[in-house]
């Protein structure tokens, strides 16, 4: 399978896809030199340590990331990354600049399940608001439930309505509400979305993946009875996919292939989000109260029974989940090959999936949460605080932001998110 990378319209991205192919080239001859290094295998070290210094060719690699570039496993990465660089790259279309190519043509409802506010929400509408997303529409908003299993069910139930309401030939983008961050601009996520499924004719639902079969039972269909990665079997090395590989629960699966369901990304058809969320809910309000932990499973389950047009993401085209994928990252900034580059307040900073090739829209921090302490001060919309576009487009979301109830009233951004500071460390609450 092509890059995702050669797919994209954008003249940034074929930018970075040359960089990082460059790039890719020098980490292949460092994951040679270096076989005999260990694996990394405590999630602290993968999040503070080390590693790469800035390759000759100017591809600022952020110290600070995750970086087991030029370990042993990853070398297979850049190798089809090489492959892909010996296409020709994808030319911009005429007139069609960076940041100028206009949203394309879908009537696409942005929707959260969320009963209350959360300084990490407020983070994540920041993000979604910053790069053009509508508005979300904010589902069992205000209400509360007496457990965490009625939560769940409800959360389900309250998606179904919503998807009812909904006319036929719209679609709906489904996403969780404290743990998704969105880098690129709504356009870009649009077209990513149009492009995964061209072959199907935009008429699949396509959901995060994850490298972990989570809750459902390992023997289940759900588990089981669903694709494999479109990725190369030995996309991370000869231990790819190999569960006995490592036995750290921390670091487990971090070569594996991401192939399972992850129900708190998704965008697609609302006439086939509508037949998911119908079993779903039947599935949900006819289980044992002690099965009801988790939403996901039933949306996982109503995949493993392959005969809706579902999909998962392979390849993070459109939703980087972070379980066990930290690793695949790289930060690359978007004038890597620009000379001059730009001033560094005007440099865009972007989370890279140096396996797949894809540069993710959207980031999904499920698992554990310390990455996002540490990547929010690196992601653009903070390094680029001093950039008056960015000063006046957060100002922007500040003044007019928000998102709506279900019955159609507004929220602005100020009651939402009254004496919370997105830039100030997690947690942060305004004494007043
Ligand atoms: C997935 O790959 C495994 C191992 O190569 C193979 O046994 C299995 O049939 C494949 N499953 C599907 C659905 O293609």
């Amino acid at each position: 399978m092509a890059s995702p990378f050669l797919r994209s319209k954008s003249p940034v991205h074929t930018v970075l896809f040359a960089a990082v192919a460059a790039a890719a080239i020098l980490l292949l001859l460092a994951g040679f030199r270096e076989m005999q290094t260990p694996l990394v295998s405590d999630p602290q070290s993968i999040l503070s340590s080390s590693v790469i210094a800035a390759p000759a060719n100017g591809l600022v690699v952020d110290p600070q990331l995750p970086s087991t570039l030029g370990t042993s496993a990853p070398a297979a990465a850049p190798a089809a990354a090489i492959a892909d660089a010996a296409a020709p790259l994808a030319a911009p279309a005429p007139g069609q600049a960076a940041g100028q190519s206009p949203v394309p043509a879908v009537d696409a409802v942005f929707l959260i399940p969320l009963t209350s506010t959360h300084f990490n929400f407020c983070r994540s509408l920041y993000t979604a608001l910053m790069n053009d997303y509508p508005k979300p529409t904010l589902i069992n908003w205000g209400q509360t439930f007496k457990n965490g299993a009625q939560a769940r069910v409800n959360k389900i139930i309250g998606i179904d309505n919503v998807l009812n309401k909904l006319r036929e030939d719209q679609y709906a983008i489904i996403m969780d509400g404290f743990d998704v961050w969105y880098q690129l601009p709504y356009k870009d996520f649009v077209n990513h979305y149009l492009d995964y499924t061209r072959e199907n004719d935009h008429s699949v639902v396509v959901f995060g993946a994850d490298k972990k079969c989570w809750p459902n039972d390992l023997k289940s269909p759900a588990c089981v009875n669903i694709p494999n990665s479109t990725l190369p079997d030995d996309i991370f090395g000869a231990h790819t996919d190999d569960a006995n590989f490592i036995t750290d629960p921390a670091t487990k699966y971090i070569y594996h292939r991401p192939r399972w369901l992850n129900s708190g990304n998704m965008f697609g058809p609302v006439k086939v989000l509508r037949q998911v969320y119908e079993r779903a809910n039947y599935l949900i309000t006819h289980a044992p109260p002690d099965m009801v932990f988790s939403d996901q499973m039933y949306i996982a389950e109503v995949y493993g029974q392959q005969n809706l047009p579902m999909t998962v993401d392979f390849t993070s085209e459109l939703f980087q989940t972070m379980t066990f994928s930290h690793n695949d990252l790289m930060f690359v900034d978007d004038d890597v090959l620009a000379s001059p580059r730009k001033p560094p307040s005007e440099r865009r900073r972007y989370a890279f999936n140096r396996v797949s090739g894809a540069l993710p829209p959207v980031l999904h921090f499920n698992g554990p949460k310390q990455a996002m302490d540490a990547w929010w001060p690196k992601m653009w919309w903070s390094t680029e605080r001093s950039n008056p576009a960015v000063i006046a487009k957060s100002e922007e979301v500040f003044k007019t932001g928000g998102a709506f109830d279900t019955d159609g009233n507004f929220i602005p951004w100020g009651e939402i998110c009254k004496g919370i500071d997105v830039h100030k460390p997690s947690g942060y609450i305004s004494p007043r």
